[in-house]
């Protein structure tokens, strides 16, 4: 009887450690994949903006020394350039950004005349080499996705066709 007892009990405490471990496993788990998640990206980032900031001042043509940030693109921006990242994006960075950070073009806005006229100022004062056929091109881009403001989000008002009205201001 008193065997009979006892036999059940261990297999039954032996489950429940079993389970223990398991929980125990799980919960240090979850731990070590919160504490990455919260410091490992940080980790992460600040390495490989090292080997970004070395390759940059260094000029690196060769590929495999590139980070992997050369060519990450968040919320449609290319990180490195700091510029839109889209059709003929590439021609830009390959034009454009070997003298000057591509965050001086995105600080800019002007229409296609003035951006040809930065350009030709750039060609005749700063040494920008003719762009053949990719003027167009880079003309393109930067008069879709540098235009001016106002352009962009709406033309200007035409005052002399509003229709002014007199405010009334209600007294109390
Ligand atoms: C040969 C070198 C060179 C290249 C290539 C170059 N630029 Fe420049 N750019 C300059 C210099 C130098 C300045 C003046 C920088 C300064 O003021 O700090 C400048 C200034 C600018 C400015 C600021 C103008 C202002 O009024 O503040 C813009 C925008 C610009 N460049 C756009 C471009 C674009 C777009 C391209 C590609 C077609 C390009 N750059 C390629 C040399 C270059």
């Amino acid at each position: 009887m008193s065997k009979n007892n006892r036999k059940p009990s261990k297999s039954w405490l032996n489950t429940f450690s079993l389970l223990m471990t398991t929980l125990k496993s799980i919960t240090l788990l979850s731990c070590l994949v919160l504490v990455y998640a919260i410091f490992g990206e940080k980790f992460d980032f600040s390495f490989q903006k090292k080997e970004v900031i070395a390759t940059k001042s260094t000029y690196v043509s060769n590929s495999n020394q590139k980070g992997d940030d050369w060519d990450k693109v968040e919320n449609g921006i290319h990180l490195q350039t700091g510029l839109i990242y889209a059709e003929n994006f590439d021609i830009i960075r390959g034009q454009c950004t070997a003298c000057h950070s591509g965050k001086l073009i995105a600080q800019n806005r002007a229409t296609r005349e003035g951006w040809t006229q930065m350009i030709r100022w750039m060609q005749e004062t700063q040494g920008l080499w003719d762009l053949g056929a990719n003027e167009p091109k880079i003309l393109d881009y930067l008069e879709t996705h540098y235009a001016p403001k106002e352009v962009g989000r709406r033309t200007n008002i035409n005052i002399a066709a509003v229709e002014w009205y007199i405010l009334e201001l209600e007294e109390n």
